[in-house]
């Protein structure tokens, strides 16, 4: 069995820690990804970590990772409160789904309370900062059970 996560990332997300520091902090998406990479290597994970602007970009990835991940963390960003393309693409997808949002959407703006990616998420982490990641990749590793 697979071992390979996607960490997928939606837009905006290229500008953390520049991007209202107030809100998602100051750390940096490469920060993320080395803390990413780290907590996957304890896990005994692979993962492949992409960021994009682009709502097809992020489709095509988990159209990819229907094929060869076993699960998958998604900060869909914006697109958590507008796109039913990347729910449907996530209702493809067969294994472990988590949605993590850095900052706790449900203290924020009201039309940051509807997320169509919980539609397809196994569970949601909110509001717990950057480790909000590697909190969801312990959850996607106990999901998919112990490393063969
Ligand atoms: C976010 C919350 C979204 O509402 C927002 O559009 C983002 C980031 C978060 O990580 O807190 O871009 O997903």
């Amino acid at each position: 069995m697979t071992r390979l996560v996607y960490v997928l990332n939606g837009p905006n997300l290229n500008l953390l820690g520049k991007r209202q520091p107030q809100i998602y902090g100051h750390e940096t998406l490469a920060d993320v990804e080395r803390d990413c990479r780290g907590a996957a290597a304890e896990l005994g994970l692979e993962i492949r970590f992409h960021q994009s602007n682009r709502e097809y970009e992020i489709i095509d990835w988990i159209h990819e990772a229907r094929e060869v991940a076993a699960g998958i963390v998604i900060n869909p960003a914006a697109f958590t409160h507008t796109s039913v393309a990347i729910l449907d693409a996530l209702k493809t997808f067969e294994g472990p789904i988590i949605e993590v949002h850095i900052s706790n959407v449900h203290q924020r703006e009201s039309f940051r309370h509807h997320s169509y990616v919980t539609l397809a998420a196994s569970g949601v982490i909110a509001g717990f900062g950057t480790q909000g990641y590697t909190l969801a990749l312990q959850r996607v590793a106990r999901l998919i059970g112990e490393a063969k």
